[in-house]
């Protein structure tokens, strides 16, 4: 098999970049170890940036985003019983549409197909060969035949646990972690919203977060114990800790319902510098990993592949290798921006076992400056709809 642009995952990533490629007459083969249910079915998180909506749309996979997606112009941060307002569009102009992740993959694997794409789901024994050549490949079985795709370049998407970030030497990779003590502890909810936006809520207890998925199905979480199971969960047990967490002191408060899933993830900050290796390019979650608390994991993937699919097109369209070369160094400077912004977010709103009482009171007083302070306002609300210049 032949083809220009090899692309190993199919996740948000990989996925959008086959599309972009498309669009710009460059052609693709995207090989996922899942199955097409799978990644349609897994539940991740939802918030899409501006920047995010707007490729989408431009891009003519939109439409389902625009009608079921829904718009927010800002969320709340609950503290000390009250909760106050971030105004996302009065302080930037923009706005988020909060859309499943997997409702995305949804409408790019249609797409895809639409066009004829090359998609292989179930593969497995990938692995990559001569990315330091101008002749790479990758080896897979799939539907029992082993297989070898001969490519131009090599598009590792496989996320945090796939092949292609071992496929950069050790010796010209660093790796940057920080793993936080703490997971999130996440619910599907069939009720009404709580809220007409999302709650942020810090409290001694620990941290929790009320989002939505629809007008009758809302997803939330709150700070646990990454080790903990979610069959030591009962449903009474998660009302009372999102209760404790989040309701006001005006009476204003969770909306039961029936709880239909749970799962716990871990949180942690990871980046691999760098993201190339000869013909070999890393995207999304395979070269950087953030706290879920800022929402800026897939849109971080939608940036490193816009960015790509234009170096790849001034590759094919004009023999340019500049844009290509400057990858690493043009996605890390937003990929770290959000590193930051999660992290930060991740330590002012968490209880932090190791944090002295004054360490908590100064989170209490960052939460009053961010929501008085029109300037830091401002901060919080351009990183997190994605509109910091960088
Ligand atoms: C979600 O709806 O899953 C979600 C929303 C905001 C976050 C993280 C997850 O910061």
């Amino acid at each position: 098999m032949r083809t220009q642009v090899g692309i190993v995952g199919a996740g948000p990533a990989g996925l959008l970049l086959s599309h972009l490629l498309h669009l710009r007459g460059i052609e693709s083969v995207v090989l996922e170890a899942r199955g097409r249910d799978q990644i349609e079915s897994t539940i991740r998180a939802g918030v899409l940036e501006q920047g995010t909506m707007d490729l989408l749309t431009e891009t003519g996979v939109g439409a389902r985003m625009r009608a079921e997606g829904a718009v927010h112009h800002g969320f709340e941060l609950a503290f000390e019983g009250q909760r106050r307002r971030i105004d996302l569009t009065g302080l930037t102009g923009k706005s988020i549409t909060v859309y499943a992740q997997h409702e995305v993959l949804k409408d790019l694997v249609a797409a895809r197909l639409a066009a004829n794409g090359a998609l292989y789901f179930n593969v497995s024994g990938t692995s990559l060969h001569g990315v330091d050549t101008d002749t790479p490949s990758i080896r897979f079985t799939h539907d029992g035949e082993a297989q070898v795709l001969h490519c131009d370049f090599v598009i590792g998407c496989d996320g945090s646990q796939g092949v292609s970030r071992a496929a950069i030497p050790a010796a010209l990779r660093n790796d940057y972690e920080r793993v936080f003590p703490f997971g999130w502890f996440g619910i599907l909810v069939e009720a009404p919203p709580s809220s007409d936006e999302l709650i942020y809520a810090r409290h001694e207890r620990g941290f929790a977060l009320v989002s939505t998925r629809s007008p009758n199905v809302q997803r939330m979480y709150f700070q646990c114990d990454p080790k903990d199971s979610a069959d030591q969960w009962s449903d009474d047990r998660i009302w009372a800790e999102l209760h404790a967490r989040v309701d006001s002191s005006d009476g204003r408060h969770v909306v039961e319902g029936r709880i239909f899933q749970k799962n716990i993830v871990g949180m942690r900050s990871f980046v691999s510098a760098t993201m190339q290796h000869g013909r070999l390019f890393l995207a999304g979650d395979a070269a950087h990993i953030v706290p879920p608390t800022g929402a800026k994991g897939l849109n971080l993937a939608v940036s490193d592949v816009r960015v790509l699919s234009r170096a790849l097109d001034a590759f094919y369209k004009e023999r340019r290798t500049d844009l290509l070369d400057a990858y690493s160094a043009t996605a890390l400077r937003r990929i770290w921006r959000a590193e930051h912004f999660s992290y930060w977010m991740t330590r002012m709103m968490h209880r932090l076992d190791d944090a002295s009482p004054f360490e908590q009171r100064l989170q209490v007083a960052e939460l009053e400056h961010v929501t008085t302070s029109r300037a830091a306002a401002t901060a919080m609300a351009e990183n997190y709809v994605g509109s910091v210049a960088v």
